[in-house]
């Protein structure tokens, strides 16, 4: 136990970080193309904002959270998803003062008590964005073009963006009961999440993966085509707007997400390549959020995505990352040149910029050598006896195998002028 992370919990090492890093750097700059600025919130919440936020009789909030009392007995949550934490936030710091819409975005760890598999964890991260302050329907599209724009500058195609409307409080409480009715006489043969759902979220039954509740919803009418006028025509000018910036979609009308503070659009993006966790992220509208939590009555929409599924799916793709080396120059020694000299030479080189290193385990010359090639630095300083008795390194240039003599002095601001040069 002692030597094993938690069950659905990943360590990211040395090899994957760049893939993290990658995708972090890729969307910090989209971020700022589009507009939006960071947020970082706690990762534990008061327990009750995420049962009057995401609901009470969603799995999430039934099943999935890990909620704990600490020392001063109160009821606190590990984040599972970050709206309803950034909501909390823009009203705490009453952020619906400032200039409308407020656009942000964040990058963290969410926790979910669930059965992990692949694609599936107990820690996972999601880069999100939230948008707070407009209920302008091209809004909806610049949110959801945010999170394709996401997909592709990770270098993955293969997706499809489903598209729905879960309407209003009003129309979707009349759909509500219209269901109840519609299923009413079927309900002791759905599977027993379903007949849960009954009562209390049937439109969650719509979307169930079990084959035999789909057959038994599949006549049952659609909130699609329900909706109240003004639901209508927010989802019709959605879908304008996508068709003017020549974005695909499906419209799935049993597209219904797992929280319950979604009103209007509502989507969720789905890869081929990932078998059973196929989401690679999804959003909505929260027309309501802000007001149910206490607030005033401010709209807003936002997506989340799960940055482990994305990474899956381009390790799918076959997407590989533009080489980075930690290590730009190796410091070798031989004879009786110290390691504490090496440690100089080095550090004068990283105050010049260059990533510089040496060997720590007092290896002979021939291993260094081998170790330098091993981490790929590209240039090898050598220090030696009779080199540094005249204050000069030998310089080696790894790729061409060429090699001369360099002043100390000079050193550092040829190396740095050197890799500056490779790196362009
Ligand atoms: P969500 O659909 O619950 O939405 O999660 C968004 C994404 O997080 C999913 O599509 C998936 O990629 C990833 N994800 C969810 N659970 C797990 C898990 N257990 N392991 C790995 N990845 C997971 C939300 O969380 C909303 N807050 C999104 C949103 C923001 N809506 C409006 N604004």
């Amino acid at each position: 136990m002692l030597t094993k992370a938690p069950r659905g919990t990943r360590d990211i090492l040395p090899s994957e970080v760049e893939q993290w890093q990658f995708f972090e750097e890729k969307v910090r700059e989209l971020c700022r193309l589009f507009g939006y600025a960071e947020i970082r919130t706690p990762v534990f919440e008061h327990t009750e904002l995420f049962l009057r936020s995401v609901g009470e009789v969603t799995d999430i909030v039934a099943k999935e959270m890990y909620t704990f009392t600490d020392r001063g007995d109160r009821s606190l949550t590990l984040r599972p998803e970050g709206t309803a934490p950034v909501a909390r936030a823009f009203l705490e710091h009453k952020l619906y003062g400032e200039a409308q819409p407020l656009k942000v975005y964040y990058i963290g760890p969410m926790f979910r008590y669930d059965r992990p598999q692949a694609g599936r964890y107990r820690q996972f991260h999601q880069f999100g964005v939230e948008v707070f302050g407009t209920k302008e329907p091209s809004l909806d599209a610049e949110v959801i073009t945010l999170s394709l724009y996401v997909f592709r500058a990770l270098g993955l195609e293969e997706f499809t963006l489903q598209l729905n409307s879960v309407g209003c409080p009003h129309c979707r409480d009349e759909y509500r009961s219209c269901l109840q009715e519609e299923l009413h006489e079927k309900l002791n043969r759905f599977c027993p999440d379903c007949a849960g759902r009954f009562h209390k979220n049937p439109l969650r039954i719509l979307d169930c993966k079990q084959e035999s509740c789909q057959e038994l919803t599949a006549n049952v009418s659609l909130l699609l085509d329900k909706l109240c006028g003004d639901c209508a025509e927010h989802f019709a000018a959605v879908r304008e707007s996508l068709d003017v910036l020549g974005e695909p979609y499906v419209v799935n009308p049993r597209l219904v997400r797992g929280l319950d503070y979604y009103s209007k659009t509502a989507f969720e993006i789905v890869s081929p390549v990932l078998g059973a966790q196929s989401s690679l992220g999804g959003g909505g509208r929260y027309d309501h959020l802000l007001a149910t939590i206490g607030g005033p009555d401010v709209p807003g929409i936002g997506f989340g995505i799960g940055i482990e599924r994305v990474l899956l799916a381009r390790a799918a793709a076959g997407s590989s990352l533009p080489e980075s080396k930690l290590t730009d120059v190796f410091v070798v020694t031989a004879g009786n040149v110290s390691a504490a000299e090496a440690l100089r030479v080095v550090i004068a080189l990283r105050r010049q910029g260059v990533a510089a290193d040496k060997d720590y385990l007092g290896r002979s010359l021939k291993a260094q050598l081998k170790f330098a090639d091993k981490k790929q630095a590209r240039y090898v300083v050598i220090l030696g006896d009779e080199e540094m008795k005249r204050d000069q390194a030998v310089l080696r240039d790894m790729q061409t195998g060429g090699q001369e003599d360099v002043a100390l002095t000079e050193l550092a601001s040829m190396l740095a002028g050197l890799v500056k040069g490779a790196k362009r």
